[in-house]
């Protein structure tokens, strides 16, 4: 089959490589009908989350048909069955998936060893990204093996479209949890920073659970205009002060509520001096990450209120101010996320009309036209939000 293959840093080329099939009992193999890019693709793009393979097959986002189960999926699914796969490899079973924390499932990370030494406890195993979360097979290819299938899927009926259900397995829920975890109230200013695809998943997310309102930040118009047109307020961070911004909308206290959509790539400018002195520490090795949202947000978040981080961090950060965070005291909440704690809902309001996710796509393509799309949507070309690919 064709997948799109990491081979090193900026190079993912579209190889011939071996089918996927049965290993376990509990597998399923998918067609993929749709699959798209992921700005954590990005991030393994340019070789800032370590533990990358060459011949590693890329991507997390993804759907398709079933082609095959295994004797252990038990009729939970069948072939036909058209389903959406959660980024989050599930087992449904361990303590930590039974309280819904599927993102840190205990028992599907094959690497486990590997995760255990390096972040202290394994997490769930992950399609497409890194031999820390598992080393699977990614799902930018005509075929995936979708291991612990019984439980890793959600379910999507005939009427709606590819379209509208793709971005179940990973950029809505991301969005939505970024929002939830927010404790948004009715009073609340909520800041989201980036307004890539997840941002705008979490700036209608937070418009959705009913905040004052919401302030989208970023330096791209046609981001910045999408953002508006979902109807948040928008701070252009290359034009005026992000915090005197905030400040003002805010009568000088601050957004309560504070979103990171950006992560461990926050963009470059001499604007901002400390982002120069970050990208100069990274090609030294003295950090892995950008962390200059972190510092903003700290800074700007009004005392009590809640930062939560959806943006991907892989390693180290440097100059975090701990000590601003804790007098202040504010609460953090972040991690990968825990899709299908959320998806039941989601599809519902998907389902109702309430949602309807496709407005990101910007770019449709052929997975042959693949590694060239990684380039459009690194580098925003065309205008470009988001990039399905039709295997
Ligand atoms: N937690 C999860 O489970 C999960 C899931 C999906 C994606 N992510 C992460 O979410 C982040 C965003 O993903 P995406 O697909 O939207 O990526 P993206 O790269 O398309 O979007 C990032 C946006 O941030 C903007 N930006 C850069 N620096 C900024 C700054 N200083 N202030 C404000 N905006 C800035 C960029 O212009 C861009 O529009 C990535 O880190 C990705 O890895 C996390
Ligand atoms: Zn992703
Ligand atoms: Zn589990």
């Amino acid at each position: 089959m064709k997948a799109l293959v990491w081979h090193g840093k900026q190079d993912i080329r579209c190889d011939t490589v071996t089918d996927p099939e049965i290993e376990d009992p509990r597998d399923a193999i998918i067609k993929v009908t749709s699959c798209a890019i992921c700005g954590s693709d990005l991030h393994l793009f340019h070789n800032f989350i370590p533990a990358m393979l060459p011949g590693d097959i890329m991507g997390h986002e993804m759907m398709g048909e079933v082609m095959e189960v295994g004797s252990g999926v038990n009729g939970r699914l069948k072939k036909g069955d058209r389903i959406v796969v959660p980024f989050t490899i599930i087992c449904g079973e361990c303590d930590q998936c039974k309280r819904g924390n599927f993102s840190v499932c205990e028992r599907t990370n094959r690497k486990k060893d590997l995760a255990d030494k390096v972040f202290g406890h394994s997490t769930a195993g992950l399609f497409g990204y890194t031999h820390l979360t598992g080393g699977y097979p990614g799902g930018q290819a005509e075929y995936l093996r979708v291991p612990f299938a019984d439980r890793t899927h959600i379910k999507v009926p005939s009427h709606l479209t590819d379209e509208q259900v793709l971005f179940l397995g990973d950029i809505l829920p991301t969005g939505w949890q970024a929002a939830a975890q927010c404790d948004i109230e009715e009073t609340d200013t909520v800041a989201v920073w980036g307004c890539g695809p997840v941002g705008q998943m979490t700036i209608r997310s937070a418009i959705l659970l009913g905040a004052r309102q919401v302030v989208a930040i970023d330096r791209l118009p046609e981001r910045l205009s999408m953002a508006e047109a979902a109807g948040a307020i928008t701070i252009n961070f290359e034009k005026e002060s992000v915090i005197g911004r905030l400040e003002d909308l805010t009568d000088g206290k601050g957004p309560e509520k504070c979103i990171d959509s950006v992560g461990l790539e926050s963009h470059v400018s001499f604007g901002q001096p400390d982002t120069l002195l970050d990208r100069a520490k990274q090609m030294m090795m003295l950090e892995s990450d950008r962390p200059h949202v972190l510092r903003e947000m700290i800074y700007v978040c009004r005392p009590a209120g809640i930062v939560s981080i959806p943006g991907v961090y892989g390693g180290l950060v440097d100059k975090f101010p701990m000590g601003i965070a804790m007098n202040k005291g504010l609460t953090f909440r972040m991690g990968q996320t825990h899709v299908n704690r959320w998806t039941d809902d989601l599809l519902r309001r998907i389902e109702e009309g309430e949602i309807d996710p496709s407005f990101v796509i910007t770019h449709t393509a052929r997975l042959e036209d693949g590694p060239h799309m990684y380039n459009v949507f690194r580098d925003k070309q065309d205008g470009c939000v988001k990039v399905v690919l039709k295997p």
